[in-house]
């Protein structure tokens, strides 16, 4: 059995994040075979062009972090109808230099949590057109638009609603088969 590096980024810089809590359960519920590690994004400065020469520690070790993933998990809030600005400078950071894009190819899937009906529908949607430049291999279904009303998901991540637990196992299952499709026909170096 392969087993699959995923590099997940929590698009909050909450220290009471729903969507870490989110990502906790996600982690929990995933088949055996995938393994996971936090991509942080929190110490990265503004990005600018000007780096693109010579890139700082903070924005090496995000590139070589993803470098070593063999898929990605965005875990998302929405903000103000869009993507968390820190999230958005992360990818900028890792979609450059210009011909070093870290997503090219790479097997992708997104989620995200919010207090409200609509569960972060419009960050994902935004987040989809930027991961479609950035040339990575979205899974398009299920999608996952989580309304986390308080407890829900307990803070260590034990999911307290078996709709929403066999729900979320699902979506980690079809993820896992979208990864292993993807690299099938692109594997990573
Ligand atoms: C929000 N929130 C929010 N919620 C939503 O459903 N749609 C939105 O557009 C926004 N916009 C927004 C902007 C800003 C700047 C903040 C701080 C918050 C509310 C948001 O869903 C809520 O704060 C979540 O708890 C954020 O997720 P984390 O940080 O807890 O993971």
């Amino acid at each position: 059995m392969s087993t699959y590096q995923v590099g997940y980024f929590v698009g909050s810089l909450s220290s009471t994040s729903i969507n870490r809590i989110l990502s906790r359960a996600l982690i929990k519920l995933a088949p055996a075979d995938l393994q996971f590690t936090e991509i942080p994004i929190g110490d990265l400065p503004l990005y600018s062009p000007d780096f693109d020469a010579d890139y700082p520690p903070a924005a090496r070790a995000l590139k070589e972090a993803i470098g070593r993933a063999s898929a990605v998990l965005f875990v998302t809030p929405e903000y103000n109808r869009s993507i968390p600005g820190a999230l958005k400078n992360a990818i900028d950071w890792a979609s450059r230099p210009w011909g070093q894009n870290s997503f090219n190819h790479m097997p992708a899937a997104v989620i995200g949590a919010s207090p409200g009906q609509i569960g972060t529908a419009l960050a994902q949607q935004s987040l989809r057109g930027v991961l479609s430049f950035c040339n990575a291999r979205q899974m398009t279904a299920p999608e996952a638009y989580i309304s986390l009303r308080p407890g829900l998901i307990t803070d260590d991540g034990e999911v307290t609603d078996d709709s929403t637990a066999t729900f979320l196992s699902d979506f980690m299952r079809e993820f896992r088969d979208h990864i292993e499709r993807v690299l099938t026909v692109l594997p990573r170096d």
